[in-house]
Protein backbone atom coordinates (compact mmCIF):
# COMPACT_ATOMS: atom_id res chain seq x y z
CA UNK A 1 0.00 0.00 0.00
CA UNK A 2 0.86 3.67 -0.72
CA UNK A 3 0.13 6.37 -2.81
CA UNK A 4 -1.18 5.96 -6.23
CA UNK A 5 -0.26 9.34 -8.61
CA UNK A 6 -2.65 10.41 -11.01
CA UNK A 7 -0.84 13.59 -12.99
CA UNK A 8 -2.32 13.51 -15.96
CA UNK A 9 -6.37 14.42 -16.80
CA UNK A 10 -7.57 10.85 -17.28
CA UNK A 11 -9.94 10.84 -14.64
CA UNK A 12 -11.33 14.17 -15.65
CA UNK A 13 -13.26 12.35 -17.78
CA UNK A 14 -15.27 9.23 -18.34
CA UNK A 15 -12.96 6.21 -17.00
CA UNK A 16 -12.72 2.78 -19.35
CA UNK A 17 -14.66 0.60 -17.14
CA UNK A 18 -11.26 -1.73 -16.38
CA UNK A 19 -9.16 1.76 -15.22
CA UNK A 20 -11.70 2.34 -13.13
CA UNK A 21 -12.08 -0.99 -11.39
CA UNK A 22 -8.26 -0.83 -11.21
CA UNK A 23 -8.29 2.73 -9.53
CA UNK A 24 -11.35 1.05 -7.07
CA UNK A 25 -9.03 -1.82 -6.01
CA UNK A 26 -6.18 0.10 -5.46
CA UNK A 27 -8.40 2.14 -2.84
CA UNK A 28 -9.98 -1.29 -1.59
CA UNK A 29 -6.21 -2.47 -0.93
CA UNK A 30 -5.63 0.30 1.31
CA UNK A 31 -3.96 3.03 -0.90
CA UNK A 32 -4.50 6.83 -1.24
CA UNK A 33 -5.40 8.17 -4.64
CA UNK A 34 -3.85 11.19 -4.97
CA UNK A 35 -3.88 14.37 -7.54
CA UNK A 36 -1.10 16.62 -7.57
CA UNK A 37 -3.23 19.19 -9.00
CA UNK A 38 -6.98 19.03 -7.96
CA UNK A 39 -9.49 17.46 -10.30
CA UNK A 40 -12.50 20.09 -8.57
CA UNK A 41 -11.67 23.76 -9.42
CA UNK A 42 -11.83 26.17 -6.82
CA UNK A 43 -12.53 29.98 -7.81
CA UNK A 44 -9.62 32.03 -6.90
CA UNK A 45 -11.71 34.49 -5.54
CA UNK A 46 -13.41 31.76 -3.28
CA UNK A 47 -10.23 30.17 -1.75
CA UNK A 48 -9.60 33.83 -0.50
CA UNK A 49 -12.60 34.53 0.78
CA UNK A 50 -12.60 30.57 2.42
CA UNK A 51 -9.14 31.63 3.45
CA UNK A 52 -10.54 34.80 5.83
CA UNK A 53 -12.52 32.52 7.91
CA UNK A 54 -11.88 31.48 11.52
CA UNK A 55 -14.52 28.91 14.22
CA UNK A 56 -15.19 30.88 16.94
CA UNK A 57 -16.43 27.50 19.28
CA UNK A 58 -13.95 24.96 17.55
CA UNK A 59 -13.96 23.18 20.50
CA UNK A 60 -17.83 22.54 19.88
CA UNK A 61 -17.91 21.57 16.07
CA UNK A 62 -14.50 19.94 14.84
CA UNK A 63 -15.13 21.16 11.29
CA UNK A 64 -17.88 23.58 9.33
CA UNK A 65 -20.39 20.61 8.14
CA UNK A 66 -22.06 20.54 4.74
CA UNK A 67 -24.99 18.12 4.93
CA UNK A 68 -25.62 17.68 1.25
CA UNK A 69 -28.89 15.45 2.42
CA UNK A 70 -30.78 18.60 3.50
CA UNK A 71 -28.36 21.46 1.44
CA UNK A 72 -27.17 22.61 4.85
CA UNK A 73 -24.37 23.89 6.65
CA UNK A 74 -23.74 23.61 10.32
CA UNK A 75 -21.34 24.36 12.75
CA UNK A 76 -20.21 27.63 10.46
CA UNK A 77 -20.14 30.39 13.58
CA UNK A 78 -18.01 32.44 11.58
CA UNK A 79 -15.81 35.43 13.33
CA UNK A 80 -18.10 38.13 12.89
CA UNK A 81 -19.85 37.29 9.99
CA UNK A 82 -21.98 39.24 7.82
CA UNK A 83 -24.97 37.38 6.39
CA UNK A 84 -24.19 37.20 3.15
CA UNK A 85 -20.94 35.42 4.14
CA UNK A 86 -22.51 32.15 5.26
CA UNK A 87 -24.33 32.30 1.93
CA UNK A 88 -21.46 32.63 -0.03
CA UNK A 89 -19.81 29.63 2.26
CA UNK A 90 -23.19 27.56 1.72
CA UNK A 91 -22.74 27.95 -2.00
CA UNK A 92 -19.02 27.45 -2.21
CA UNK A 93 -19.62 23.97 0.07
CA UNK A 94 -22.61 22.79 -2.14
CA UNK A 95 -20.16 23.22 -5.31
CA UNK A 96 -17.65 21.32 -3.93
CA UNK A 97 -20.08 18.65 -2.98
CA UNK A 98 -21.49 18.60 -6.37
CA UNK A 99 -18.18 19.04 -8.53
CA UNK A 100 -16.41 16.27 -6.70
CA UNK A 101 -19.43 13.77 -6.81
CA UNK A 102 -19.67 14.29 -10.69
CA UNK A 103 -16.08 13.79 -10.90
CA UNK A 104 -15.94 10.62 -8.85
CA UNK A 105 -19.20 9.29 -10.38
CA UNK A 106 -17.16 8.95 -13.83
CA UNK A 107 -13.70 8.41 -12.26
CA UNK A 108 -15.05 5.81 -10.12
CA UNK A 109 -17.49 3.62 -12.01
CA UNK A 110 -18.06 0.44 -10.20
CA UNK A 111 -19.17 2.47 -7.43
CA UNK A 112 -21.32 5.07 -9.26
CA UNK A 113 -25.28 5.27 -7.75
CA UNK A 114 -24.03 2.77 -4.89
CA UNK A 115 -23.03 4.91 -2.38
CA UNK A 116 -24.75 7.19 0.00
CA UNK A 117 -23.39 11.54 -0.10
CA UNK A 118 -22.34 11.52 3.62
CA UNK A 119 -21.09 14.93 5.06
CA UNK A 120 -18.91 17.23 3.55
CA UNK A 121 -16.92 19.92 5.08
CA UNK A 122 -14.40 23.12 5.74
CA UNK A 123 -11.80 22.59 8.04
CA UNK A 124 -10.05 26.62 8.12
CA UNK A 125 -8.59 25.31 12.01
CA UNK A 126 -4.77 24.63 12.38
CA UNK A 127 -4.24 20.91 12.88
CA UNK A 128 -1.09 21.20 14.65
CA UNK A 129 -1.38 21.78 18.67
CA UNK A 130 -4.72 21.75 18.15
CA UNK A 131 -6.57 21.64 21.98
CA UNK A 132 -9.31 18.95 21.67
CA UNK A 133 -10.36 15.52 23.86
CA UNK A 134 -8.15 12.29 22.82
CA UNK A 135 -11.14 10.69 21.29
CA UNK A 136 -11.63 13.83 18.72
CA UNK A 137 -8.00 14.96 17.59
CA UNK A 138 -7.16 14.38 14.24
CA UNK A 139 -3.35 13.70 14.87
CA UNK A 140 -3.40 10.76 16.65
CA UNK A 141 -3.93 6.87 14.59
CA UNK A 142 -7.11 6.46 14.02
CA UNK A 143 -9.53 4.81 11.63
CA UNK A 144 -12.60 6.36 10.99
CA UNK A 145 -16.28 5.18 12.77
CA UNK A 146 -18.95 7.73 13.14
CA UNK A 147 -20.96 7.13 16.51
CA UNK A 148 -23.76 8.93 15.26
CA UNK A 149 -24.36 7.28 11.83
CA UNK A 150 -23.63 4.05 11.84
CA UNK A 151 -22.81 2.93 8.20
CA UNK A 152 -24.09 -1.13 8.85
CA UNK A 153 -20.73 -2.23 6.18
CA UNK A 154 -20.97 0.68 3.92
CA UNK A 155 -17.20 1.78 3.36
CA UNK A 156 -16.30 5.48 4.45
CA UNK A 157 -14.82 7.20 1.56
CA UNK A 158 -13.28 10.34 1.24
CA UNK A 159 -11.63 13.25 -1.06
CA UNK A 160 -9.73 15.65 0.32
CA UNK A 161 -8.46 19.27 -0.97
CA UNK A 162 -5.41 21.03 0.01
CA UNK A 163 -7.15 24.67 -0.15
CA UNK A 164 -3.78 26.22 1.71
CA UNK A 165 -1.59 28.29 -0.88
CA UNK A 166 1.47 28.08 0.66
CA UNK A 167 1.70 25.14 2.96
CA UNK A 168 1.20 21.64 2.43
CA UNK A 169 -1.41 19.08 4.74
CA UNK A 170 0.46 16.55 6.25
CA UNK A 171 -0.23 13.25 7.29
CA UNK A 172 0.59 9.63 8.69
CA UNK A 173 -1.12 6.30 7.70
CA UNK A 174 -0.72 3.54 9.13
CA UNK A 175 -0.61 -0.69 7.85
CA UNK A 176 -4.40 -1.20 6.81
CA UNK A 177 -6.93 -3.09 8.58
CA UNK A 178 -6.85 -6.36 7.45
CA UNK A 179 -2.45 -6.46 8.49
CA UNK A 180 -3.26 -4.68 11.60
CA UNK A 181 -6.40 -6.15 12.94
CA UNK A 182 -4.70 -9.50 14.02
CA UNK A 183 -1.91 -7.53 16.13
CA UNK A 184 -4.41 -6.83 18.50
CA UNK A 185 -7.78 -9.18 17.89
CA UNK A 186 -8.88 -10.65 20.11
CA UNK A 187 -6.03 -10.65 22.88
CA UNK A 188 -6.48 -6.59 23.53
CA UNK A 189 -9.61 -6.07 21.85
CA UNK A 190 -12.49 -8.52 22.06
CA UNK A 191 -14.11 -9.44 18.74
CA UNK A 192 -17.77 -8.55 17.61
CA UNK A 193 -20.25 -10.78 18.16
CA UNK A 194 -23.45 -11.67 16.02
CA UNK A 195 -26.24 -10.50 17.89
CA UNK A 196 -29.30 -13.02 18.67
CA UNK A 197 -31.96 -13.18 17.04
CA UNK A 198 -34.45 -11.78 19.65
CA UNK A 199 -31.91 -9.00 20.38
CA UNK A 200 -31.85 -8.12 17.10
CA UNK A 201 -35.52 -8.13 16.67
CA UNK A 202 -35.74 -5.64 19.50
CA UNK A 203 -33.13 -3.66 18.38
CA UNK A 204 -35.53 -3.54 14.59
CA UNK A 205 -38.32 -2.70 16.24
CA UNK A 206 -37.21 0.10 18.50
CA UNK A 207 -35.76 2.27 15.41
CA UNK A 208 -39.08 1.35 14.04
CA UNK A 209 -41.37 3.17 16.66
CA UNK A 210 -38.66 6.23 15.73
CA UNK A 211 -35.90 5.37 19.19
CA UNK A 212 -33.20 5.32 16.69
CA UNK A 213 -32.85 9.19 16.24
CA UNK A 214 -32.78 9.37 19.83
CA UNK A 215 -30.76 6.55 20.65
CA UNK A 216 -28.08 5.93 18.09
CA UNK A 217 -26.63 2.85 19.21
CA UNK A 218 -29.87 1.22 18.35
CA UNK A 219 -29.10 1.66 14.81
CA UNK A 220 -25.60 0.42 14.93
CA UNK A 221 -24.25 -3.18 13.85
CA UNK A 222 -22.26 -5.33 15.99
CA UNK A 223 -20.12 -4.15 13.11
CA UNK A 224 -20.72 -0.48 14.19
CA UNK A 225 -19.97 -0.99 17.48
CA UNK A 226 -16.56 -2.88 17.09
CA UNK A 227 -15.62 0.49 14.70
CA UNK A 228 -16.09 2.46 17.59
CA UNK A 229 -14.42 0.38 19.74
CA UNK A 230 -11.21 0.18 17.49
CA UNK A 231 -11.16 3.76 16.62
CA UNK A 232 -11.27 4.31 20.59
CA UNK A 233 -9.21 1.53 21.02
CA UNK A 234 -6.11 3.13 18.25
CA UNK A 235 -6.22 6.29 19.68
CA UNK A 236 -5.70 5.71 23.37
CA UNK A 237 -3.15 2.94 23.16
CA UNK A 238 0.12 4.55 23.55
CA UNK A 239 2.47 2.04 22.30
CA UNK A 240 0.91 1.59 18.71
CA UNK A 241 0.88 5.71 18.82
CA UNK A 242 4.67 5.66 19.33
CA UNK A 243 5.60 2.25 17.90
CA UNK A 244 3.35 1.77 15.14
CA UNK A 245 4.52 0.89 11.53
CA UNK A 246 3.45 4.58 9.47
CA UNK A 247 4.45 6.44 6.38
CA UNK A 248 4.37 10.33 6.18
CA UNK A 249 2.70 12.16 3.20
CA UNK A 250 3.02 15.68 2.62
CA UNK A 251 -0.06 16.96 0.06
CA UNK A 252 0.80 20.04 -1.81
CA UNK A 253 -1.53 23.15 -2.06
CA UNK A 254 -4.05 22.39 -4.64
CA UNK A 255 -3.96 19.08 -4.33
CA UNK A 256 -6.31 16.25 -3.90
CA UNK A 257 -6.39 12.54 -2.54
CA UNK A 258 -8.78 10.19 -1.68
CA UNK A 259 -8.58 7.08 0.71
CA UNK A 260 -11.14 4.57 2.56
CA UNK A 261 -10.74 6.07 6.17
CA UNK A 262 -12.40 3.33 7.49
CA UNK A 263 -9.55 0.52 6.80
CA UNK A 264 -6.29 2.75 6.54
CA UNK A 265 -5.14 4.35 10.15
CA UNK A 266 -4.59 8.35 9.30
CA UNK A 267 -3.62 11.39 11.27
CA UNK A 268 -3.74 15.03 10.19
CA UNK A 269 -0.05 16.48 12.35
CA UNK A 270 -0.35 19.83 10.48
CA UNK A 271 -1.84 21.38 7.71
CA UNK A 272 -4.75 24.70 7.37
CA UNK A 273 -8.04 24.94 5.25
CA UNK A 274 -8.96 22.04 3.70
CA UNK A 275 -12.12 20.73 1.97
CA UNK A 276 -13.79 17.33 2.12
CA UNK A 277 -16.62 15.41 0.96
CA UNK A 278 -17.10 11.56 2.61
CA UNK A 279 -19.33 8.62 0.55
CA UNK A 280 -20.86 5.57 1.82
CA UNK A 281 -19.76 3.20 -0.24
CA UNK A 282 -22.52 0.22 -0.62
CA UNK A 283 -20.47 -3.19 0.53
CA UNK A 284 -21.75 -5.07 -2.79
CA UNK A 285 -20.10 -2.56 -4.64
CA UNK A 286 -16.60 -3.99 -3.50
CA UNK A 287 -14.19 -5.24 -6.31
CA UNK A 288 -12.36 -6.68 -3.23
CA UNK A 289 -14.51 -6.84 -0.33
CA UNK A 290 -11.98 -9.81 1.50
CA UNK A 291 -9.90 -6.34 2.40
CA UNK A 292 -13.01 -4.26 3.57
CA UNK A 293 -12.85 -4.54 7.26
CA UNK A 294 -16.59 -5.82 7.65
CA UNK A 295 -15.09 -8.96 5.05
CA UNK A 296 -11.84 -8.90 7.07
CA UNK A 297 -14.39 -9.28 10.71
CA UNK A 298 -16.87 -11.50 8.82
CA UNK A 299 -13.85 -14.22 7.91
CA UNK A 300 -12.13 -13.87 11.35
CA UNK A 301 -14.86 -14.45 13.18
CA UNK A 302 -17.28 -16.43 11.10
CA UNK A 303 -20.01 -14.60 12.06
CA UNK A 304 -22.26 -12.13 10.16
CA UNK A 305 -21.70 -8.69 11.71
CA UNK A 306 -24.71 -7.15 10.43
FE1 LIG B 1 -10.17 10.38 10.56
Amino acid sequence: MGLVTIADDSGLQRASAGQSEVWCRQLEEGNILFFPESPIAIQPEDRSFLLTLQQTSSGLHKNMAYKPAVDRVSGADIKGALPESAERLHRILREYSQHATEFLAAFLGPYEARWRLDYGSFRPEEEQGRDLPLRRRNDLMHTDAFPTRPTRGARILRFFSNLNPARTRDWITGEPFKTLLPQFAPRQIAFPRQRSTVAKLAADAACGIGLGKAIPALKRSPYDEFMIRFHNFLKENESYQANGKRESWYFPPGSSWMVYTDMVPHAVLAGQYALEQTYLVAPEAMVAPEHSPLGVLQAMTGQKLV
